[in-house]
């Protein structure tokens, strides 16, 4: 069915089919849309008929998404319009309205009406493609680091030339990779060396590094270089050759996981694995771009690396838009023969600035391992985001050390590298090694192997918390450090998991609270000093019909107005009395936009029994007289194993969720949504990130009374006493007053650029029903500023030129697995749960009595339309 089309869209395009590689852009001449066909639409309309009605021509397939079309328009002539709307989109209103016309007349029904009925119904989804800038989780260019060592002094041999000479490495600068062979703190080290000498390197395994580029000329890097499943999202060329001065993250993060066992530089942790590199942090990229990034080469690709993300500045709150969700949820469901992409994401860099990784919406995804860091001394780093979210946690710079790792070059190295953005890359080192022990591994198997498998540092940090299933979680931590060698050796011998199953509680709506499309709030309960708690129930029945087995992540989505939006506290307490702080307050987010249907993630209630009351509790950090306003509802989404396998079935994303309409009036209007990630400001990183030093002392949500104090002033207090801290902070000055120079500089430049990056007002909107995303917009515009000043700003200025080609669709067919499941091993696995009590099984969990709540709850089935919730979340 696919070829007929493809020749179909060839011919339409007037263009010959010339490769499989996406066709360069043209934003300067041209309007891009994304469309979702529906080819089975009754009364339907063909693509070609779709297109031609619209006015656009289709481009190509996007990215691996089935029956989505990129497609485009020639620009209109700015002076010619008499408005800023968009005329295609205003076809399409016009197609709907028409289509909408009550027939009463027979003489009314004409063709025109059956013609615009047919296109509407097999449009499922059009949106208009901005190009923005995706920004790295990345250190800016950082002075080297310390040097504390004395070169005259030939120092006694190390534990980490002892294992080279043992194991036979030549690299140079492995006795400085720490993070391998940590010779001061050798319990904190990713502990790689051992799977090596089980045998396993990553051979056959292939990770993408979504990124700025990769160095495919590194000595480090080119034997291990996949070059198929490399693409430059940025340029539309074929291989991400890092081309701006400071593309050098992407090739940094790579050596991490695949630099070789040579004679350049260091090692990777799979030094046999292959990586590919998705270049598309060096210059704004649309996000049907972005969703093609992270499924490039996904039958082949295993990992995708990813360090970077919404701006850690404390203020945003933004997740991937829907084509991106819908592209993650794709690899999940399609990608590596159907056992799943694995996505990794840094936690982020914002922690000193009160940020959290549950207002992201990308690490907050049940989707991705999240992964934040600790130092060489096993130290939480100050910029090392805390969240309900956060899975573990890999080895990064702090207290004096950063990573060592390949650099852009032939022949380079670099020792300033970290932040999260080199954490995750440490955690693909450890999974493209145990993919090679296990490769049908899933991506939820990889998920569980974390959970259990990750092990605790700093016992005595306060942080820790018990959990049901008896393993204590942290904030800061996750459920700890990702150690190599007892992941892999528990991975040789995992059952695997039986498949997903969901469900998602009604929304609870308090004194009748309600929002609606343009995220207009109505209702709702005061927040007031004490704050509001609100409670559902989960019954065994509902686990049961939804063939609902074990749990794994909670969605918690919330409708909260507020004024001070950094005022507002959730926290969501179980059944079995497991606290998750999912917002702890948040001094710099000042946005009058509240929670307009954020979905907030937890993975504390990993193996606990659902079972019973879950109940949320809101608070406002300040005093309500100035700031204040209400909680409107809030709802639940478990996520699970299955009971009976053979039931299970694949979570496709919604087109429409978020609003939370009257119970009795909830029409599902015809008009589709979407939502749009905003430029990203980048997290920029400290100078001092590899030399401050860490602390295990710190709950990240410190509990008890509000306080206008925030969280990182002790770790500030700790930072002063260093006498240290003083050299850096003048650094930081001379920094700064250097970074404003470069800033008046590039603004110059950028003023212009600024068409490209930025379209003009009101075209900015990509369906007439779209929700608005003013605080985001907002809020995000002076850390864009502060981007600039470090120069990131894309330096394309050769797009307009323009080769169209067709992307055909992968060849590589879904692998029937043949899975084997495990039944019920965290009954059989689990240490006793913290209190002593064994983990009662669901069925034997007695009935418990009817509480007291503000709305009767009812679970909906997995496959509501109607329903919302999921983790990857609105851009708003
Ligand atoms: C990807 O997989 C296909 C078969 O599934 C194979 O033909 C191709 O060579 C692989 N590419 C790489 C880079 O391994
Ligand atoms: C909610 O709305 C219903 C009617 O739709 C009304 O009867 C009820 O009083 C309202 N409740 C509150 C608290 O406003
Ligand atoms: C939030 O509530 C206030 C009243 O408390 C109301 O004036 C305001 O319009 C609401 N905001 C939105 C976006 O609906
Ligand atoms: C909400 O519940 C918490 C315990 O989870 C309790 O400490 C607090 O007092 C309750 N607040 C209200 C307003 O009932
Ligand atoms: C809520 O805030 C407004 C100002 O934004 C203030 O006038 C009002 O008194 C506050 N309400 C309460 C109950 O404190």
């Amino acid at each position: 069915m696919r070829l007929p089309w493809v020749l179909l869209i060839a011919l339409l395009a007037h263009h010959p089919v010339l490769g499989l590689t996406p066709a360069k852009r043209s934003y300067f001449t041209h309007n891009y849309y994304v469309l979702e066909h529906d080819p089975s639409a009754n009364p339907g309309a063909s693509l070609e008929e779709t297109a031609r009605t619209l006015g656009v021509e289709v481009v190509e397939r996007a990215g691996e998404l089935r029956n989505h079309w990129l497609v485009r328009a020639v620009k209109p002539d700015l002076a010619a319009r008499s408005d800023d709307s968009d005329p295609v989109l205003n076809v399409l209103e016009n197609l709907k309205a028409r289509a909408n016309v009550v027939e009463t007349h027979l003489l009314l029904r004409s063709e025109e009406t059956r013609h615009a009925r047919a296109v509407v119904s097999s449009l499922k989804y059009l949106s208009r493609q901005t190009p923005r800038q995706r920004i790295k989780r990345a250190p800016p260019p950082v002075r080297p680091p310390q040097d504390s060592s004395d070169p005259t002094q030939p120092p006694p041999e190390t534990l980490a030339q002892r294992v080279a000479s043992r194991l036979g490495i030549q690299d140079p600068m492995f006795p400085e990779q720490w993070h391998l062979v940590n010779n001061d703190y050798p319990e904190h080290m990713m502990n790689a060396t051992p799977v090596w000498e089980m045998g396993f390197t990553g051979k056959g395994v292939i990770s993408s590094l979504v990124d700025d580029g990769l160095d495919y000329t590194s000595e480090d890097l080119k034997d291990n270089f996949d070059a198929e499943d490399s693409y430059d999202f940025n340029d539309h060329e074929k291989l991400p050759t890092p081309k701006k001065y400071d593309d050098h993250h992407g090739t940094r993060c790579a050596g991490q996981i695949a630099a070789g066992k040579n004679n350049a530089c260091g090692v990777g942790i799979a030094y046999q694995s292959k990586v590919a590199g998705v270049r598309i942090l060096s210059g704004p990229i649309s996000d049907v771009d972005e969703a093609a990034a992270l499924n490039y080469g996904f039958q082949n690709v295993s990992i995708y690396s990813c360090s970077w993300g919404p701006p850690d500045n404390g203020q945003s709150m933004e997740g991937p838009g829907y084509l991106i969700k819908k592209a993650v949820v794709n690899g999940i469901n399609n990608g590596r023969g159907g056992k799943g992409s694995i996505f990794v994401f840094a936690s982020g860099n914002g922690a000193a600035n009160g940020d959290q990784c549950n207002f992201d919406g990308y690490t907050n995804s049940i989707y991705s391992v999240t992964v934040s860091a600790v130092d060489s001394k096993g130290l939480h780093p100050y910029y090392s985001e805390p969240c309900a979210a956060n899975m573990i946690v890999a080895y990064s710079s702090g207290s004096g050390k950063h990573i060592v790792t390949t650099d852009k070059g032939k022949n380079e190295c670099t020792s300033s590298h970290g932040g999260t953005s080199a954490a995750a890359p440490n955690a693909v080192g450890v999974f493209a090694l145990a993919l090679e022990a296990r490769p049908d591994l899933s991506w939820r198997d990889i998920q569980y192997l974390c959970v259990e498998n990750a092990r605790m540092i700093n016992p005595d940090d306060p942080d820790w918390e018990p959990t049901a299933a008896g393993r204590p979680y942290s904030y800061k931590y996750g459920f700890g450090v990702l150690d190599a060698y007892q992941y892999v050796k528990a991975a040789q011998t995992w059952l695997l998991v039986k498949p997903q199953a969901w469900f998602e509680t009604k929304a609870i709506q308090l004194n009748n609270g309600t929002m609606d499309e343009d995220e207009k709030y109505s209702g709702g309960q005061f927040i007031s000093n004490g704050g509001v708690n609100s409670t559902l129930s989960i019954t065994k029945q509902m686990l049961v019909d939804n063939n609902f087995e074990k749990l794994e992540h909670i969605n918690v989505r919330v409708w909260i107005n507020h004024t001070c939006r950094g005022d507002v506290e959730v926290e969501i307490v179980s059944p079995n009395g497991i606290k998750s702080v999912l917002a702890k307050k948040r001094p710099s987010d000042r946005a009058d936009t509240g929670y307009p249907g954020w979905v907030f993630m937890s993975v504390k209630h990993w193996g606990e029994n659902p079972v019973g009351d879950w109940t949320i509790s809101i608070t406002d950090s300040n005093k309500p007289q100035e700031n204040n306003g209400t909680f409107l509802g809030w709802n639940m989404k478990f996520w699970g194993t299955s009971i009976d396998p053979a039931k299970a079935t694949q979570y496709e994303v919604p087109l429409k969720e978020g609003t939370l309409p009257l119970p009795e009036n909830a029409p599902t209007p015809p008009t589709p949504t979407t939502s749009k990630v905003l430029a990203k400001p980048t997290a920029l990183l400290p100078g001092d990130h590899g030399t401050a030093e860490g602390e295990n002392t710190n709950p990240a949500f410190p509990s008890g009374t509000p306080t206008t104090d925030m969280g990182w002033f002790p770790d500030m207090a700790n930072l002063v006493s260093n006498q240290k801290w003083f050299f850096v902070a003048i650094g930081a000055v001379v920094l700064f007053g250097m970074g404003a120079g470069i800033f008046f500089w590039r603004r110059r430049r950028v003023a212009r650029l600024s068409n490209y990056t930025t379209l003009p007002a009101g075209d900015d909107v990509s369906m007439s029903a779209l929700s608005s995303h003013r605080g985001v917009a907002r809020s995000s515009r002076p850390t864009k500023e502060l981007y600039d000043a470090f120069g990131e700003v894309s330096d394309d200025e050769d797009d307009e030129d323009e080769t169209r080609a067709l992307r055909g669709t992968h060849p590589r067919d879904r692998v029937a697995a043949g899975l084997g499941f495990h039944s019920g091993f965290l009954d059989d696995d689990e240490p006793p749960s913290a209190g002593g009590h064994p983990t009662p099984l669901y069925q034997d969990e007695p009935e418990r009595a009817e509480p007291h709540h503000e709305a009767r709850q009812e679970h909906s089935t997995p496959s509501s339309p109607s329903g919302s919730g999921e983790s990857w979340e609105h851009a708003s």
